[in-house]
Formats: C-alpha cells, sequence, structure tokens
C-alpha cells in the first residue's frame, strides 16, 4: 500500500449481495474501485449485525488491492489478530468503541495492518490530535455507523479541522456515509481522498450486469476531482 491523496473510491460491500461477495468484489475492482470496503457489525456497538473475521478471510482472494475494515464492534481488542490474519490491509476501530483506544491502535500495527481510528458524528476532531503519530488513516463517519442508505450528514467543518491537523503526515481522510455524486464534492473540497459509498455504487447493478457500477464510481470520482478544476 503507497500513500498518495489522489481521491479513492472505496465501495462498500454492505451494499453486494450478501450470496455472492466474492463475484461482487471482483467486479467492483473491474469497474474501476480503488479500495474495497468492508463493514463489520456486532449488533451491540452498532444495532446491526454483519459478518465476522472468517468472512472477511473468504472475500480476501477475490480482492486484488486494499481491503478495508471497518470495525463497528465493541469490544475490538480480541479480534484484531483475526482480522488482520484474514487479510485486512486497514483495520479502523471506533474511538467511542471502548476506554482505549490509544492500546488498540498499537495493537492494530502490532498485527501488521494499517491503523484507522473513526469518528462518529457527535465526536469531535480533537479526539484524534493525541493519536496522530500512531494513525494511518481517519475516518469521518457522516452517518451514525449501523445501515447504508442514510442521508449524508454535513461533517465539512470536522474534515477540514483533520486536515489543517494532519499536515504533512500520511494520514488518509476516508468519508463513509451518504457519499454520492451530489456530497463527494464537498467532502473532497474539505480534504478527503478515500470516499466510501455503499449504495450510490451498487445501485442499479449487479455481478452479471457490472456496468453500472462503473458508471457509478465514475460518476462519484468525476463529482470529487471536479473541484481541484
Ligand atoms: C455505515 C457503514 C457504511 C455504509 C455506507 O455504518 O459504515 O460503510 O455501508 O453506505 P451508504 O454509502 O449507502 O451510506
Ligand atoms: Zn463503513
Amino acid at each position: 500500500m503507497t500513500f498518495d491523496r489522489k481521491i479513492k473510491i472505496a465501495p462498500s460491500i454492505l451494499a453486494a449481495d450478501f450470496a455472492n461477495f466474492g463475484a461482487e468484489c471482483a467486479a467492483i475492482e473491474a469497474q474501476g474501485a480503488d479500495w474495497v470496503h468492508v463493514d463489520v457489525m456486532d449488533g451491540h456497538f452498532v444495532p446491526n449485525i454483519t459478518f465476522g473475521p472468517a468472512t472477511c478471510a473468504a472475500i480476501r482472494p477475490h480482492i486484488k488491492g486494499v481491503m478495508d475494515v471497518h470495525l463497528m464492534i465493541a469490544p475490538v481488542d480480541p479480534y484484531i489478530d483475526a482480522f488482520a490474519a484474514a487479510g485486512a490491509d486497514v483495520i479502523t476501530a471506533h474511538v467511542e468503541a471502548g476506554p482505549h483506544i490509544h492500546r488498540t491502535l498499537q495493537a492494530i500495527r502490532a498485527a501488521g495492518a494499517r491503523a484507522g481510528i473513526a469518528l462518529n458524528p457527535g465526536t469531535p476532531a480533537s479526539a484524534v490530535e493525541p493519536l496522530l503519530d500512531m494513525i494511518d488513516l481517519v475516518c469521518v463517519m457522516t452517518v451514525n455507523p449501523g445501515f447504508g442508505g442514510q442521508k449524508f450528514i454535513d461533517m465539512t467543518d470536522k474534515v477540514c479541522a483533520l486536515r489543517r491537523m494532519i499536515g504533512d503526515r500520511p494520514i488518509h481522510i476516508e468519508i463513509d456515509g451518504g457519499v454520492d455524486p451530489d456530497t463527494a464534492p464537498l467532502v473532497a473540497r474539505a480534504g478527503a481522498d478515500v470516499l466510501v459509498a455503499g449504495s450510490a455504487v451498487f445501485r442499479g447493478g449487479s455481478v452479471s450486469n457490472p456496468e453500472p457500477y462503473g458508471d457509478n464510481i465514475r460518476a462519484i470520482r468525476a463529482a470529487a476531482e471536479g473541484v481541484y478544476a
């Protein structure tokens, strides 16, 4: 994984066909996805349940690029090694998921993965400040985590504050929730480089008709890159 600040589109397989993850991952990559975003939910930290490390390990051989695992679970620490062994390139934990985020980030890097920290909409940018030298990614949630297809919550000021705080450090700013061609420019302009999108990528397509995935990815990327034009 090399670092750059170019716009990267990370489709969330939360909006894919759960009976066909392997083919869905291959389809979105063939249609231009940069990263694959994998949402793990436990029915405790968030009100929904998805899947765990065994599913991530099963998906891994179908992803050529970056597997970006977003843990919406509490506790986190007992499962870090299992997600790293499953082949996660990035493991992101929520700052709200427990009292020891510093220890969690240490454990993620010790397990050989890139460390991400996610902030719920109600959590300020300042929560990241003491952890800047321990992270490779900050995920700014623009919905309350738990479900796909929710309305975008404007976190532009938080993204701007994080961008300033990060300076020249090689830390990605990822946006997760409600990203589509209308909202992507707002966060790209504020300094985000990884755009997660579930419904806005998978809508209209399927593994047997994957071209709409490509159209959707290109539309989000063009909207985000347009802010630099
Ligand atoms: C929400 C998840 C998101 C979700 C985004 O808890 O973390 O990754 O899949 O879905 P959309 O793009 O539909 O808001
Ligand atoms: Zn996510």
